[in-house]
């Protein structure tokens, strides 16, 4: 019998946690042959609601879950974790500066990339999905210097997956038709959604569109505006889609891309398509045997350009922010 994996869930009780969990102990999160262990992470006024969403797991009987740990104590939380899903966050709120919110969220991702680098499983591979989640995932793998830097990656995978389904219902094809999508730069509303290398059915997507105003005024905004849309139609943030997506992000990294089409990941920069190295940034991606690539050599025309040096540029800003403020 196969050793069981132990996957880390902070921010456990919130809405993303619940729509998460039961997913990852399902067996969707690695494969319907791994035995996970989860461990959830919560401050001390989520650990009630952790332990009745630990009793709904129970009651589900998941063959494939060996054992719920919940805990305040990210040194406890990280031991031996191999998958760690960095959901809580510290939210902005109404009033909040920037480099307010980035001082909060520092004070949980530095500590929590430190009982990562002192207490996971060597394979650990890290994913932030709280915000700022680019930012996040830096603060946490500055304060790791003992984990290989590319095992920290950021969630733009919703992203990717709201560009797919914009495109498939824009062109008539089905979301199965569509590949090598790209979402690169911050999880934010910078972030830029490339459909010039993309494909629908094996045809160029940007040539079956053929229409720039529509780029421009409605596909790049509808994506890169979805979660303020959402907020505004439920009256609480992305949580299905976004468990939805941290599933699928790690799922492609553990299992791989398929043939032929790659995906969206938010991870530490080489330098390429002139993206300052060590950036978290997102960038086309290919996943292989547990490790991930940059797609090399797409032609990256003007249009692209502006949009990925603006997106860029704002992760630039937000970590000479955290490092101004010694976070990193
Ligand atoms: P939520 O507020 O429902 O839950 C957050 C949970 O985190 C709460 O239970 C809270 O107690 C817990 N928490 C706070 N600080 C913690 C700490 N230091 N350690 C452990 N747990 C802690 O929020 P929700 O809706 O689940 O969203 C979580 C995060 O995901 C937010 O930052 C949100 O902005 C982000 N998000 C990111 C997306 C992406 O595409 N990257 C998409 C949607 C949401």
């Amino acid at each position: 019998t196969r050793t069981p994996v132990n996957v880390t869930v902070t921010g456990a009780a919130g809405q993303i946690g619940y729509a998460l969990l039961f997913r990852i102990a399902s067996g969707q999160l690695l494969g319907a042959d791994v035995p996970v262990k989860l461990r959830l992470l919560e401050i001390p006024q989520g650990l009630k609601a952790a332990e009745g969403t630990a009793m709904e797991l129970d009651d589900c009987a998941f063959p494939l879950l060996r054992g719920i740990d919940i805990t305040d104590d990210p040194n406890v939380a990280f031991a031996g974790a191999n998958v760690a899903l960095l959901v809580g966050a510290r939210p902005r709120t109404k009033g909040m500066e920037r480099g307010d919110l980035l001082e909060a969220n520092g004070g949980i991702f530095k500590p929590q990339g430190k009982a990562i680098n002192d207490h996971a499983a060597d394979d650990i591979k890290v994913l932030v999905v709280g915000n700022p989640a680019n930012t996040n995932a830096l603060i946490a793998q500055a304060a790791a210097p003992d984990v290989p830097a590319e095992r920290f990656t950021a969630m733009t995978r919703l992203d990717h997956n709201r560009a797919i389904s914009q495109l498939a219902k824009k062109t008539g094809a089905s979301v199965s038709d569509i590949k090598r999508l790209t979402i690169w730069g911050n999880h934010s509303a910078t972030q830029y959604p490339d459909i010039f290398h993309a494909e629908v059915a094996g045809k160029n997507a940007a040539e079956i569109v053929n229409d720039e105003a529509w780029l421009a005024d409605s596909f790049i905004p509808t994506v890169a505006k979805r979660g303020a849309a959402i907020i505004e139609a439920r009256g609480a943030s992305s949580a299905a889609s976004a468990a939805n997506a941290a599933i699928d992000h790690v799922h492609t990294w553990v299992n791989g891309t398929a043939e032929g089409d790659w995906t969206s990941m938010g991870i530490p920069s080489d330098g390429s398509y002139g993206v300052p190295e060590g950036l978290i940034s997102s960038f086309p991606v290919t996943c292989k045997d547990g490790k991930y690539e940059i797609v090399q050599g797409l032609e990256i025309n003007e249009f692209s350009r502006g949009r990925i040096d603006a997106s860029v540029q704002e992760l630039v800003e937000e970590r000479d922010a955290v490092r101004g403020l010694g976070l990193i």
